[in-house]
């Protein structure tokens, strides 16, 4: 599987897949069963030093649509616990990425100094700096606090690179009005690498039938974290601009749950990808897919190395205005597929161009005259009978 090695500077990785930090990083021991199974990397769950005020509120997850939210604080073990952990790591699996996740208050620039050095010395192979959890932590100062204001993350950047020798990555939260500009201010001042992103700012819901909230805590909530599936495409998003803005590594986080995920971060510029909601459902064993995944689909397509298709599909994303206007996509019905359910006819006409009616025997029919090609019937379609002429276009499988 060497196609799988990639490269973040100087640092190698045996495969683009690291643990991200949150509960499958909790302990060394945790981190440990992962590298044996074949994670490449890991990230430390968040280290601070002042872990006595992590005190964790229960329960703090729930499930939400596709994904988790989340009111989960950082690390509640001392520090000096996890540069023992680090130093295990290091002496048992020396070819496994250790990052080392760090976090302190907005301000206290000197708890971040010490907090990289105790890691750096411990053996910690990357610095991340935790710019953005997004609940808890902003009310001590810390978390999304470093996100908000960008001044504050390039003093906190400037600082460590006073007294690291390893790189350090900033963790960037997505709740923010560019993450590009922010990703700029962090490379600027000295970041090697950002990874995008954290949890996205949410609110599980309310049960109806009591008016309490979904995660209640003896009845009341705090808004928290969103994770998992639901957040990829604000993650793709994130990746994608920075990736083709600013001049660092990306380290991709957010709804990666397959493989075909990864792939299409590392197509958006990824070096590496990071997993956390999903390693959360199904465990470590995850690794065996993903690399045999990624493995095959390299095969397939003629590729020696992941790094060849790093980027690949950032020359596709334009500007509104460099979009092509000029063509209808219309859409075409496979009748074969169609199972004559009337929901393209209903979409069509109460938020479309009255494009398609009820035709013969029931199937619909397009009437090309009316129709603009936006799309939605093929949304709507719950058996997808209905293409749009433009994905004919894409018949090649090579990947240019
Ligand atoms: C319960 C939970 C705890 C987390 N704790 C941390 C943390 O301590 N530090 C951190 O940087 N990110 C933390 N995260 C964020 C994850 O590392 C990750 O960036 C985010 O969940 C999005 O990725 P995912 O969709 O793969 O989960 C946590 C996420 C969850 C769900």
């Amino acid at each position: 599987m060497s196609r799988l090695k990639t490269k973040a500077g100087n640092i190698e990785f045996i495969n683009p897949f690291i643990l991200a930090s949150g509960p499958p990083a909790r302990t060394g021991e945790m981190i440990a069963r992962a590298f044996k199974l074949g994670w490449a990397g890991a990230v430390t769950k968040t280290i601070c030093l002042n872990y006595r005020d992590m005190i964790d509120v229960s329960p703090r997850l729930a499930k939400v649509n596709n994904g988790i939210k989340n009111i989960e604080l950082i690390s509640t073990r001392p520090a000096g616990q996890w540069v023992e952990d680090i130093k295990s790591l290091k002496r048992d699996y020396p070819d496994n990425i250790l990052i080392a996740s760090i976090s302190a208050e907005a301000d206290n620039l000197g708890a971040w100094q010490e907090l990289t050095l105790m890691m750096q010395d411990a053996g910690a192979d990357i610095i991340e700096l935790n710019f953005s959890c997004p609940h808890g932590l902003p009310e001590m100062g810390m978390g999304t606090t470093c996100s908000d204001t960008p001044e504050f993350a390039g003093q906190i950047i400037k600082s460590i690179k006073q007294v690291s020798k390893i790189p350090v990555w900033a963790k960037l939260s997505p709740n923010v009005s560019s993450i590009k500009y922010l990703a700029g201010i962090c490379v600027k001042n000295g970041a090697d690498g950002i990874t995008a992103i954290n949890t996205l700012k949410g609110f599980a819901g309310v049960n109806i039938e009591t008016g309490k909230p979904k995660l209640s805590i003896a009845g009341n909530t705090a808004y928290g974290g969103l994770s998992g599936s639901i957040i990829k495409p604000v993650a793709l998003k994130a990746v994608s601009e920075i990736a083709s803005s600013v001049n660092c590594r990306v380290s991709a986080s957010g709804g990666i749950a397959s493989w075909q995920d990864g792939v299409e971060f590392i197509l958006l510029g990824a070096s590496t990808v990071q997993l956390c909601t999903e390693v959360m459902l199904k465990g470590f064993e995850i690794i065996k897919d993903l690399q045999q995944g990624l493995n095959n689909y390299l095969l397939m397509h003629n590729i020696n190395s992941v790094n060849e298709i790093k980027g690949l599909s950032l020359k596709y994303i334009k500007p509104f205005s460099g979009l092509d206007n000029s063509a209808v996509s219309t859409p075409e019905i496979n009748y074969d597929k169609c199972i004559k359910c009337q929901k393209c006819v209903r979409a069509c006409s109460d938020a479309g161009y009255q494009a398609i009616t009820t035709g013969k025997e029931g199937f619909p029919q397009i009437n090309k005259h009316n129709c603009t090609g936006c799309g939605l019937c093929n949304i709507a379609c719950p058996v997808n009978c209905i293409i749009m002429d433009i994905s004919k276009n894409i018949t090649s499988n090579t990947i240019v």
